[in-house]
Order: C-alpha cells, then sequence, then structure tokens
C-alpha cells in the first residue's frame, strides 16, 4: 500500500509517498519563501494561487522520482486544517478529486497531528506512549499521545504561538521573514542576559504558555535604546534564551507529571539548535528520551501528512469523506481524535 501525501496549509507545497512496508518512498516540497518575503509574512491570497500552480507538477515530479503511476496507489492523505482556508482547499479539491478518480479512500489529516507523529518516520523514531511539544508557527502545546488518535492537551499557549513570537520580534529587530531563522542566527552572534527579558509563566503550577508580554519587552527595550548591531543581537539572543527556558522548564513538567520518560517535539520551532541543545542536556541529566523528526521534516511538507494517514488507516481510523471537500481553518486537535477525522 502506497499512501499519497498532500500538505498545503500555509506556505509550503509538500508532496510525499509512504509505503509501511518500506517507509517513506519519495518527498519533494517547493517553498513560497521568495514569494512572500516583499511583504514580510505570508500573503492568503498568493499562497493559495502558488499551490494551484505547484501542486500538479510536485505530484507528477514525486511519482516519477519513485517510479510510481497513480493506480499503484492505496489512499492520499491531505492536509485538511487548521491553516489557511484558501490553501487549504487547493490541497483538498486535488486529494478528493484524484481519490475519487482512482478509487481510493482520501483522508483529512490534522496538520498538528502530522508534526507531532513525524518524528516516529526515522530510523530510531520513538514509540507510544510519549509527550510532545508542539512549537509551530501558529501554535504552541505540550500534549500527551498514548497512540493514533489519542492526543490529551496538557497546556498550550494562550496568546502568541512561540513561532509567531520569533517572528514578530524578528519584524521588530528589522530582520527578514520568515523571522524564526533569521532571528536564531542573529541570537548566535550575541550574549543572552544583557538585556533581561521577563520569562511568562515560567513558574506557574500549570503548563500553559504566553509569549505576546516577552515581545512587548523586546519591544520596549528596543525603544529603550537598542542603538547598533551588537545590541540587536544581545537582545535577539536574550529573546531566543527566554523562550527556551520557558519551552525546557515546562516540557519537564509535562514529562515529570505525566509519569513517562519520552520527550517529542516537533514544528518549525523544533529546528532550534538552541532550543535542541538545552532540551537534550536537561533530558540526559534525567534518564530520558528526547525524538525530533529528521531535520528536512521539522518544518511543514508532505511526508509527515503521507505518515499520519498512513498510520490512521493501519490503525482502522480512516473515515469516508464522500467527495465531501471541507476544510477546518481552526480545528483543535483533540476533535481529531479516535473515528472522528472530521
Ligand atoms: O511548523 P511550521 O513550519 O509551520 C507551521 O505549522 O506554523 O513552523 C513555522 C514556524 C515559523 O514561525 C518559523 O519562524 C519557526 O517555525 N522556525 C523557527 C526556526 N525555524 C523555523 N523558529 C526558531 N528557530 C528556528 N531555527
Ligand atoms: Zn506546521
Amino acid at each position: 500500500m502506497i499512501v499519497l501525501g498532500i500538505e498545503s496549509s500555509c506556505d509550503e507545497t509538500g508532496v510525499a509517498l509512504y509505503a509501511p512496508a518500506t517507509g517513506l518512498v519519495a518527498h519533494r516540497l517547493h517553498s513560497q519563501i521568495d514569494l512572500h518575503a516583499e511583504y514580510g509574512g505570508v500573503v492568503p491570497e498568493l499562497a493559495s494561487r502558488d499551490h494551484i500552480r505547484r501542486l500538479p507538477q510536485l505530484i507528477a515530479l514525486t511519482l516519477s522520482d519513485a517510479g510510481i503511476v497513480p493506480r499503484e496507489l492505496g489512499a492520499i492523505g491531505y492536509t485538511a486544517g487548521p491553516g489557511l482556508a484558501g490553501a487549504l482547499l487547493v490541497g483538498a479539491s486535488v486529494a478528493e478529486a484524484m481519490a475519487f478518480a482512482l478509487g481510493i479512500p482520501a483522508l483529512p489529516i490534522h496538520h498538528l497531528e502530522g508534526h507531532l507523529l513525524s518524528p516516529m518516520l526515522a530510523a530510531d523514531g520513538p514509540d507510544f506512549p510519549f509527550v510532545a511539544l508542539l512549537v509551530s508557527g501558529g501554535h504552541t502545546q505540550l500534549m500527551r499521545v498514548d497512540g493514533v488518535g489519542r492526543y490529551q492537551l496538557l497546556g498550550e499557549s494562550v496568546d502568541d504561538a512561540a513561532g509567531e513570537a520569533f517572528d514578530k520580534t524578528a519584524k521588530l529587530l528589522g530582520l527578514g521573514y520568515p523571522g524564526g531563522p533569521e532571528l536564531a542566527r542573529l541570537a548566535e552572534h550575541g550574549t543572552a542576559g544583557r538585556t533581561p527579558l521577563p520569562r511568562p509563566m515560567l513558574r506557574a503550577d500549570h503548563l500553559d504558555f504566553s509569549f505576546s508580554g516577552l515581545k512587548t519587552a523586546v519591544l520596549t527595550a528596543f525603544d529603550n535604546g537598542c542603538r547598533n548591531a551588537d545590541e540587536r543581537a544581545d537582545l535577539a539572543a536574550e529573546f531566543q534564551q527566554a523562550v527556551t527556558d520557558v519551552l525546557v522548564a515546562k516540557s519537564l513538567k509535562a514529562v515529570e507529571q505525566s509519569g513517562l520518560d519520552t520527550l517529542v517535539v516537533a514544528g518549525g520551532v523544533g529546528a532550534n539548535r538552541h532550543l535542541r541543545s538545552e532540551l537534550a542536556q536537561a533530558c540526559a541529566g534525567r534518564g530520558w528520551r528526547v525524538c525530533y523528526p529528521e531535520p528536512e521534516l521539522c518544518t511543514d511538507n508532505g511526508a509527515m501528512i503521507a505518515f499520519a494517514a498512513s498510520l490512521r488507516l493501519q490503525a482502522g481510523l480512516a473515515e469516508s469523506t464522500d467527495l465531501g471537500i471541507t476544510v477546518r481553518p481552526r480545528w483543535p486537535l483533540e476533535q481529531a481524535s479516535a473515528g472522528t477525522v472530521r
């Protein structure tokens, strides 16, 4: 059984082929970074148009990379939410139409489910159960994961997501889009602690996060005299350290409270090297395992969607969509639980 996965929720068109017997067969990605760069952020209408332009060709190329023809496909998984409505509709329409033409199932997949299962694609990936830290541009969540479709929300951001905070802070510091990697690069040249920033909700009992105040604190520090490149780098380093401190502390608390010994980190911010090294150190000291997706699968991609669809099929959690092309721009992950894909 070969599953085609399609991701088009934001600014990346991702296509992949996954087979349970052999693993990831092929995957391709087209990033729209150049398209949105001059606007300093994603322009939804441009994103949708570009997905339409790229997706059919990307599917054809991915199939040809693997030497596979469409009638060999067993199912098609696509991101049905959360994300940009127009962008999601492109992937949903193409996937549903192809599946109908081929007489195979189409599976609407939750984008965050794709992210949180993606570390299991690695050769030495984790087994269930584990705690997942999901840190993307739109979400910051801690989940307990007991199996496919068995997700329990432990805590989440009450305002900005960690990636959003990185992006907004980067913009404030005059950096380009996408802000996260740019800010991380600048932080390498700076020293944390020179312009102290708060660690919101660090000591609170609960596992929720708040990052919007941190962004405001950066704005104040910036306005109060951040005049040269060195000071900007120091501020970037302190911001990265503040986000890292909070993410590490809450993740450790979540693993400890759950009684489990594995932490999975997924989503774009999981590519941050500073966060990775601090988490690795903290978990190693406690004898816990910390797992990430392969670096190229940290940010949005089709492989995680093909993989999640394949796991859902294996678990008997695929529902017929009856050619219903519906997307859910807002979609809590707990609602994508066992048997209730829609
Ligand atoms: O998971 P993702 O590709 O898309 C969403 O589902 O949102 O995550 C994108 C987010 C952006 O906010 C981006 O700035 C952030 O991940 N990001 C990073 C890094 N690489 C990507 N943030 C901090 N450090 C990085 N190295
Ligand atoms: Zn994502």
